[in-house]
């Protein structure tokens, strides 16, 4: 089981103007999948908002996989992929580049994601979009790899037999 951390950047559901729609759907997403959503937040489109409980959530070493929803696109407050960016210690570009990849599929405006991925310590992070229906979208791309991720992460002994069995 893989314990997420789900963090919606959103400036309108930060003051309580917007229900945070996004959050709880990814959290069901999650747990459909059989892991689990141990913490929850949201913050404003702020650069240190986003920065400091990203790095308080990985220095926690507590969880495998922060899942980050919104402020990814072109609208001059979208800063979630810069402020990821300075948590992060190496990237994860394939996982960004198979959300952009496969959502193209879906609709052009993929390409209108900047979204990063990347490791801090053990926890992955992984910036998806706002709205729920595509964040949930991205989830699913990225879900069928996450188990072997964390595995390899946090230096599982069976982590590279899962290399041959390709899951
Ligand atoms: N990816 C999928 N799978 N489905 C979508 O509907 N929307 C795109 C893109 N990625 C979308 C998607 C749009 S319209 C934008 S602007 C960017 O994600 C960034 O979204 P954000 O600014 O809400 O983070």
């Amino acid at each position: 089981m893989i314990t997420f951390a789900v963090l919606t950047v959103s400036d309108r559901s930060a003051a309580g103007i917007r229900p945070d729609l996004s959050g709880p759907a990814l959290i069901k997403g999650v747990e459909t999948e059989g892991h689990r959503v141990n913490v929850v937040a949201v913050v404003p489109d702020e650069f240190d908002a986003i920065r400091n409980i990203l790095t308080d959530w990985c220095d926690s070493d507590v969880y495998d996989v922060i899942l980050t929803t919104g402020g990814t696109g072109f609208a001059p407050r979208d800063i979630t992929p810069e402020a990821t960016l300075a948590v992060v210690q190496r990237l994860a570009p394939g996982i960004s580049e198979a959300i952009r990849a496969g959502s193209l599929t879906i609709t052009p405006h993929a390409m209108l994601s900047r979204a990063i991925a990347g490791i801090r310590g053990r926890t992955l992070i992984i910036n998806l979009p706002g709205s729920p229906k595509a964040a949930l979208e991205n989830l699913q791309i990225v879900m069928p790899v996450l188990e072997h991720a964390v595995s390899l992460l946090r230096e599982k002994p069976d982590a590279e037999s899962r290399h041959k069995a390709r899951i």
